[in-house]
């Protein structure tokens, strides 16, 4: 299933407020599948982030519906020494919104950004274990399981292992997707 008139662009100044609340919402869900945020991104570093999602290795999409942002997708690049060629992906999707092909559609135009970025040479991201949906798409993508880190997340009487998995080498340069 598809939703119609959903557009696709890259995050603009004019959306950053929408992003924010959108992210505030999505954590509002207490959903099992993400950790807690405790206190949030301050201001400070919400305009880094903004900033750095403008940069040459960076990008965030982001889904509109009437409007509404509804889904935003991208790749942070990993600011440590050595680790420069990697960056991390996050993707989310409005409650209202999920299983209608939006996380797809924001991976496909994030994979096909980070294909034609030479200086990208590792995708990778982490996944809780209990988000089968999630791992179906990202393998769907052509992310390979890397590693389970047994335990890794703790929320309340919940203990999930975090799934690792990554695009690398020559497979950043031909997307599946
Ligand atoms: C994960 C998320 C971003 C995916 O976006 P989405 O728009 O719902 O995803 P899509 O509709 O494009 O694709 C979902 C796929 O998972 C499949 N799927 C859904 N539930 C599934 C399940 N229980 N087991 C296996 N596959 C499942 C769907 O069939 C679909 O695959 P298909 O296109 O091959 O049929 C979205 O659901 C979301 O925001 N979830 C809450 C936050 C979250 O989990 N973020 C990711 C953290 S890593």
């Amino acid at each position: 299933m598809s939703v119609a008139n959903i557009e696709y662009h890259v995050v603009r100044s004019a959306d950053e407020a929408a992003y924010k609340q959108f992210m505030t919402d999505l954590f509002a869900e207490g959903l099992a599948v993400l950790p807690d945020r405790g206190m949030g991104p301050t201001d400070e570093q919400w305009t880094e982030f903004f900033k750095r999602r403008r940069s040459d290795h960076s990008v965030l999409f982001i889904a509109e519906h009437e409007g509404r942002l509804i889904g935003g997708g991208g790749v942070g690049r990993i600011e440590q020494p050595n680790r420069e060629h990697s960056v991390s992906l996050a993707l989310n999707v409005s409650k209202e919104y999920r299983n209608q092909g939006i996380g797809r559609m924001l991976l496909r135009h994030t994979l096909r950004w980070t294909s034609v970025t030479p200086a990208i040479e590792r995708i990778e991201l982490e996944v809780t274990a209990n988000n089968p949906g999630a791992i179906h798409l990202y393998q769907a993508a052509g992310f390979s399981v890397e590693g389970i880190k047994r335990g890794a997340l703790k929320k309340g009487d919940l203990v999930l292992d975090i799934v690792q998995m990554a695009i690398v080498g020559s497979s950043v340069r031909s997307p599946k997707l």
